[in-house]
């Protein structure tokens, strides 16, 4: 790969995302559905979910409403390959992966009853431009759904060093490369930029109280083989001190005595009428 189309590419492509994915829909989806029924999806025919990477949320979305016709799109077809492969035709019939940019789907204006982005924006340099063209795409009244990340919410009772100050280290060297790691507490003030209302937040506690242990600790495993050499570049210091900081979040929540929360946000917004 030559030319990134963003800085966080690399990352979002690697291997390890794989499995992020799926640990974080694993531990994420109980706490959403809920939501997602008080927000209407159950009523939606249309929709579609941008950045949508190997399937793993749209993929649960028809299972609960096989009804909703939903149209997932991502930039990176090795991504596409695995969701279609996990998602055949015959078994999910209302569900269609398609490779597209979520800055300019080509689709048309005023179609859908909800479109949904999930850790998808905080690595984006250019939100605004992904925010009205989901704007443009929904219908009058539509809905936008974001799940947005935020890294200071990354609260661990870890031994010594507070290790989530991992990501406030991070944060200013990340910026350079348009990844936003406080980009959650910002998503409110995004989406009412660009014209959305009724912009409405729902905090997600994901906690050793709510999630088995050993996912949330493969998922921070994941996290460690996709991000420690990124993160060490980004602070010019060897990625076995910042695999090592990782490792910290993962004893942490492997030991029955401590507590660690990962606190998301789902922020909503409608298209006017
Ligand atoms: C962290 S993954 C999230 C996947 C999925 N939304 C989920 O929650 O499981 C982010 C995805 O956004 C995709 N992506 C990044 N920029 C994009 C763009 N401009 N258009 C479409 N997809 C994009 C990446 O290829 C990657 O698959």
């Amino acid at each position: 790969m030559s030319e990134l189309e963003y800085g966080q590419q690399r990352q979002m492509e690697d291997p390890s995302m794989i499995g992020t994915l799926r640990t974080q829909a694993a531990m994420i989806w109980p706490l959403e559905l809920p939501i997602l029924g008080r927000l209407g999806f159950a009523n939606f025919e249309q929709m579609a979910d941008l950045g949508c990477g190997t399937g793993e949320f749209a993929g649960r979305l028809v299972a609960q409403w096989p009804s909703l016709r939903v149209r997932a799109l991502d930039m990176y077809e090795g991504h596409l390959a695995l969701a279609r492969e996990a998602h055949p035709q015959a078994d999910y019939p209302s569900l269609d992966f398609v490779q597209g940019d979520a800055r300019d789907t080509g689709w048309n204006s005023n179609g859908l009853d909800a479109v949904t982005i999930r850790h998808v924006l905080h690595a984006l340099p250019d939100v605004d431009v992904v925010l009205a063209e989901s704007k443009r795409i929904l219908k009058p009244g539509g809905l936008l759904y974001v799940l947005a990340e935020d890294y200071a919410g990354l609260i661990f009772d870890t031994p010594g060093e507070k290790a989530e100050h991992l990501f406030f280290d991070a944060m200013p060297a990340l910026m350079q490369h348009g990844t936003n790691l406080f980009h959650g507490r910002a998503a409110h003030r995004e989406l009412r930029a660009a014209g959305f209302e009724d912009v409405h937040v729902e905090p997600l506690v994901i906690d050793t109280s709510n999630t088995p242990r050993e996912t949330f600790a493969e998922m921070l495993g994941f996290w460690r083989d996709g991000y420690a050499n990124f993160i060490a570049n980004a602070l010019g210091v060897p990625a076995e001190q910042i695999s090592k900081r990782f490792e910290s979040l993962r004893y942490t929540v492997l030991d029955e005595d401590r507590y660690a929360c990962w606190l998301s946000f789902v922020v909503s917004g409608r298209k006017p009428s």
